[in-house]
């Protein structure tokens, strides 16, 4: 009989062991991958993994980079405008989410585009408005995009198509949907061309607050057709160009003086898609841009909001408590926002009571709203402050106002309750002056039946 003998490893005793590994010395080793494994065309990332020898502790440090493209497109729907087929062409299916209304106005546009181009659109319509903003709408979402509904691919980007509650809410649902899918963003409302719908900041409105729970998550492209503006109710034109005025107030003096000069001409035109001439047209193209730009400039540096100098936050310092009382329209609720900051702003000397009456001439000539009653409701407003200087940390409130000139602005790091008493009542004695004592023109958010 026959034995085999295994050779017995040579076992290294345990003090040796350990020994050896004391001894590994201080490390840092960086990422050095090889573009096959990448699992997305617009996300990439890096990390650098420091120990510091003890064989105790090591530092991760990771970075994380996005591509997103903006683009500014005519007839986005139109067969002769192949931006949308060259993005999914070549995958074989668009999975779209589209907002209600704009399905039953642009519903056969889109089915048509995609049928001409022979690509499978799969698409969810749902109803987006202020009241469905609840992680409700998120799951129902995420039930079309997961396994049970279209099984989207991490690496296929989504198509959203509708206003700012859509894509806020769908853009939240691509967030967590496999942590992180794509999205391409057709924003057809003011407020989503020039402001949520490139915004990283996708969310949802928790119980007390709006748009408290969420993710950052831009699209990865972002397309702005002015063209679809023709069939919004003119209350959301004027919405929306509060947010484009907050930039031009803070960031682009070109911008505010476009607004004085054309605003009117453009809300009553839907910027230029009803009864306008090509010089009104050129001007429509040159206010969308900029304010984009503008936008864009501070949100696409900082996407991440890891610093506080935000000027698009302007209007949004206690609007977030006195907006969701009072159910505002979103763009009212910021102008109100923004003329207080402004008075607040004389009051502090940062800025002269000239360029604030042109701030409140130019919100209250659009019929946007410049003074509401709940800004007198002061322990809310001390409440609302305190809510945002905790989410935005212990350094301070970083109030965006208008400093200077217009087209500038600076951040208060603190306003005590008697500074913001002393504003509310000047500038409520500086708005009676005003038509209906500075209230805007369908100020109260319909999808509520408030007006
Ligand atoms: N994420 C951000 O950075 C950011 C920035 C600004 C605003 N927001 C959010 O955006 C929301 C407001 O967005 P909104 O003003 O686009 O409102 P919205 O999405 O409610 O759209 C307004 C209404 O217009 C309809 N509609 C959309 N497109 C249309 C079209 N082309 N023609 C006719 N009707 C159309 C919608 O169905 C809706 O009834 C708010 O919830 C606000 O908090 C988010």
């Amino acid at each position: 009989m026959s034995s085999i003998q295994t050779p017995t490893p040579s076992v290294a005793s345990t003090e040796t062991l350990l020994s050896s590994l004391a001894s590994q010395p201080a490390t840092t080793i960086e990422s050095d991958r090889d573009s096959k494994y990448l699992t997305s065309e617009w996300y990439t990332g890096n990390g650098v993994i420091e120990a510091a020898g003890d064989n105790r502790a090591f530092k991760v440090t990771a970075t994380y980079t996005l591509e997103a493209e903006v683009k500014l497109v005519k007839g986005v729907f139109n067969v002769n405008n192949p931006v949308l087929a060259e993005v999914y062409r070549h995958r074989g299916r668009c999975v779209a989410v589209v907002d209600q209304t704009v399905d039953e106005l642009y519903g056969d546009q889109l089915r048509q585009y995609f049928e001409y181009y022979e690509i499978p659109l799969e698409a969810k319509v749902l109803r987006a408005w202020e009241a469905d903003k609840t992680p409700e709408t998120v799951y129902e979402i995420l039930g079309f995009l997961g396994k049970d509904g279209c099984d989207v691919s991490r690496n296929e980007p989504v198509l959203v198509v509708g206003g700012g509650v859509l894509s806020d809410v769908a853009g939240l649902a691509c967030a967590l949907q496999h942590r992180r899918t794509p999205y391409v963003m057709v924003g057809t409302t003011v407020v989503a061309a020039i402001d949520a719908g490139p915004s990283p900041r996708t969310c949802t409105n928790g119980k007390q607050f709006k748009n408290s729970i969420g993710a950052y998550h831009p699209p990865v492209l972002t397309l702005v057709d002015r063209g679809f503006f023709r069939t919004l109710d003119v209350g959301h034109i004027r919405n929306g160009m509060a947010e484009i005025i907050k930039m031009a107030i803070t960031d682009d003096p070109i911008l505010f003086d476009l607004m004085e000069a054309h605003g009117l001409q453009l809300l009553e035109t839907h910027f230029a898609t009803l009864n306008a001439d090509a010089e009104l047209e050129k001007i429509a193209d040159e206010v969308i841009y900029r304010a984009l730009y503008s936008y864009m400039k501070h949100e696409g540096t900082n996407m991440f909001e890891t610093y506080q100098d935000r000027p698009h936050s302007y209007g949004h310092t206690w609007s977030p408590r006195f907006e969701p009382a009072v159910k505002m329209m979103h763009g009212h609720a910021v102008t109100t926002g923004m003329a207080f900051g402004a008075t607040l702003a004389v009051t502090m000397g940062w800025l002269d009571a000239a360029e604030r009456d042109r701030i409140v001439n130019l919100c209250c000539s659009l019929g946007l709203t410049v003074y509401h009653p709940i800004l007198e409701d002061l322990d809310l407003m001390v409440e609302g402050q305190k809510n945002m200087q905790r989410k935005r940390g212990s350094g301070g409130l970083w109030a965006a106002l208008p400093k200077g000139e217009i087209g500038s602005c600076d951040y208060a790091r603190e306003i005590s309750r008697e500074t913001l008493t002393a504003a509310v009542s000047q500038h409520k004695a500086y708005c009676a002056a005003f038509p209906n004592s500075g209230a805007g023109q369908q100020m109260y958010l319909k999808d509520l039946g408030l007006e």
